[in-house]
C-alpha cells in the first residue's frame, strides 16, 4: 500500500516526527524502578537495558539524523529518576542536561515535545508505594514544577504522563504477582492507580500551565482498537471503558490528546478473541494492522469532542522486514489522511520509534526508523526513515 502522493490534507504546521522515551534509549538509568526490576531474577525480564542506545551521551547525533532525514518534530522524555535521584534532591546538572536537549532540538529545526513521565519512576518513589502512595500526587507535581527550567521556553508541547492506562494495567498485573509488559487485549487495570494517575495528570497540567500558559499540555493514551465481533458491541464498550475511555474523558479541557496505537483487539461475548492463526504478526506478536490508527483517532475524537486537537504521538511496527515497515507507515498515514479529510482535527504524526531501542524487556522488537549497531552505537537510518522523513520535508517545509 502506498500513500497517494496527490493526497495532502495535512495542515500547515503538522507535526512530522518520531518519538522516544528516556529509559528505552539513554542507557544506565540506574536509579529507576525498571533498572532494579531488570536485575531482579524474580521479575523474569528477558534482558536488561544496560547501555541502551547510549542516547544520554549521543542525543545530538540522534537529533542530527532526524533533522537531516526531514523530520520537524521530536518527542522525547525527561527522566524523573535522574532529575530527582533522591526524594527532594533535584539535580541541577540533569536539569541542565535536558535543557541542552531542548535547545539542541530547536537549533536543528526540531520542535521538541517533552514527556515528563514515560513509565519509569525513581526507586525511592517506588519504595514509597508509587502513584497510589500518600502524597504521591504532590510529589509528582513538585517534580513537574522543578522541570520549569527545561520546558519554560521553546517547548510547544508537553505530555504529562505517557499511557496512563498502561500504568494502571501494569499496576494491576504487579498486584497479582505478575511482571512485565502486558499482552494486547490487556488485563484489568488497577482502579486505585487509575484514580491516582488521573489526579497526577490534573496536578501536572496545572503545574505546566503555571510554568508557561503558552505550553500546550496533554497526555497520551494507549488505544487498543477494540473491535466488537457482531453482537458483542455492549461487551466491547464495557471492556473498553476502564481500559481506555476513562483516561480519554480525563483529558477534557487539555490542550491536546495523544493517540497511540499499533494493532487491534477483537472482542467477543467472552472477551478478547485472538487473531486467526494465519494472520500476519509482527515481532511483538501483534496482528499486522496499519488501519488501527484510523480507528483509534476516530474513537478518541468521538469521545473527547471537536474542541480538543489530536496528535498521533506513537504509531509503528516491530519488524525486520523493511518493506513491511514502509507498508505499515503508508497504510497508517492513509488512515490518518482520511480522518483529516473527514474533518477530525489531527495536528501531527510521530512515529514510534526514532531508534531501535529497549522495548521493556527486550532489544529484539525492532520498532526503530534508525538502527543502532550494538557495541559501537552507530546510527543507520533504515529505508522507512528516509521515506517518512521525506514526507516531513516535502509536506512541511517550503520548497527551495
Ligand atoms: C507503547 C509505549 C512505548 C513502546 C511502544 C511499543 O506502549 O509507550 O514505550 O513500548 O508501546
Amino acid at each position: 500500500m502506498t500513500l497517494d502522493p496527490a493526497r495532502t490534507p495535512f495542515p500547515d504546521g503538522f507535526l512530522w516526527g518520531a518519538s522516544t522515551a528516556a529509559h528505552q534509549i539513554e542507557g544506565n538509568n540506574v536509579n529507576s524502578d525498571w533498572w532494579r526490576k531488570e536485575h531482579d531474577p524474580a521479575a523474569k525480564i528477558q534482558e536488561p537495558s544496560l547501555d541502551a542506545c547510549d542516547s544520554y551521551h549521543r542525543w545530538e547525533q540522534d537529533m542530527d539524523v532526524l533533522a537531516e532525514l526531514g523530520f520537524t518534530d521530536y518527542r522525547f522524555s525527561v527522566e524523573w529518576a535522574r532529575i530527582e535521584p533522591a526524594r527532594g534532591h533535584f539535580s541541577r546538572a540533569e536539569i541542565a542536561h535536558y535543557r541542552r536537549m531542548v535547545e539542541g532540538a530547536i537549533a536543528r529545526g526540531l520542535r521538541p515535545m517533552v514527556t515528563l513521565h514515560h513509565f519509569t519512576i525513581p526507586q525511592w518513589f517506588e519504595d514509597l508505594g508509587g502513584f497510589t502512595a500518600e502524597g504521591a500526587v504532590e510529589l509528582f507535581a513538585r517534580y513537574v514544577e522543578e522541570c520549569a527550567p527545561i520546558i519554560a521556553e521553546g517547548v510547544p508541547y508537553v505530555c504529562t504522563l505517557n499511557e496512563p492506562n498502561m500504568i494502571a494495567v501494569m499496576a494491576g498485573l504487579a498486584k497479582r504477582g505478575e511482571q512485565g509488559f502486558p499482552p494486547a487485549g490487556l488485563p484489568f487495570p488497577d482502579e486505585e492507580t487509575t484514580h491516582a494517575v488521573i489526579a497526577a495528570h490534573h496536578a501536572a497540567v496545572k503545574a505546566v500551565r503555571s510554568i508557561n500558559p503558552d505550553i500546550q499540555v496533554g497526555w497520551t493514551i494507549a488505544n487498543q482498537v477494540y473491535q466488537a465481533v457482531p453482537g458483542a458491541e455492549e461487551v466491547t464498550a464495557a471492556y473498553r471503558h476502564p481500559r481506555e475511555d476513562v483516561f480519554i474523558e480525563a483529558a477534557c479541557g487539555d490542550d491536546w490528546i495523544g493517540v497511540q496505537s499499533y494493532t487491534r483487539t477483537k472482542i467477543g461475548p467472552e472477551g478478547p478473541v485472538p487473531a486467526p492463526a494465519d494472520a500476519e504478526r509482527t515481532l511483538t506478536q501483534w496482528e499486522y494492522y496499519p488501519a488501527a490508527v484510523g480507528y483509534a483517532i476516530r474513537h478518541t475524537a468521538e469521545l473527547i469532542g471537536p474542541d480538543t486537537p489530536l496528535i498521533v504521538t506513537e504509531n509503528g511496527i516491530a519488524t525486520g522486514d523493511e518493506q513491511r515497515r514502509i507498508d505499515y507507515y503508508a497504510g497508517a498515514l492513509d488512515a490518518v489522511a482520511a480522518c483529516i479529510e473527514d474533518g477530525i482535527d489531527v495536528r501531527g504524526y510521530l512515529a514510534w520509534s526514532a531508534l531501535d531501542n529497549y522495548e521493556w524487556g527486550t532489544y529484539k522488537a525492532t520498532f526503530g526508523l534508525i538502527a543502532v549497531e550494538p557495541g559501537t552505537f552507530a546510527r543507520k537510518p533504515k529505508p522507512a526513515a528516509h521515506w517518512l522523513g521525506g514526507l516531513g520535508r516535502e509536506r512541511h517545509l517550503p520548497r527551495l
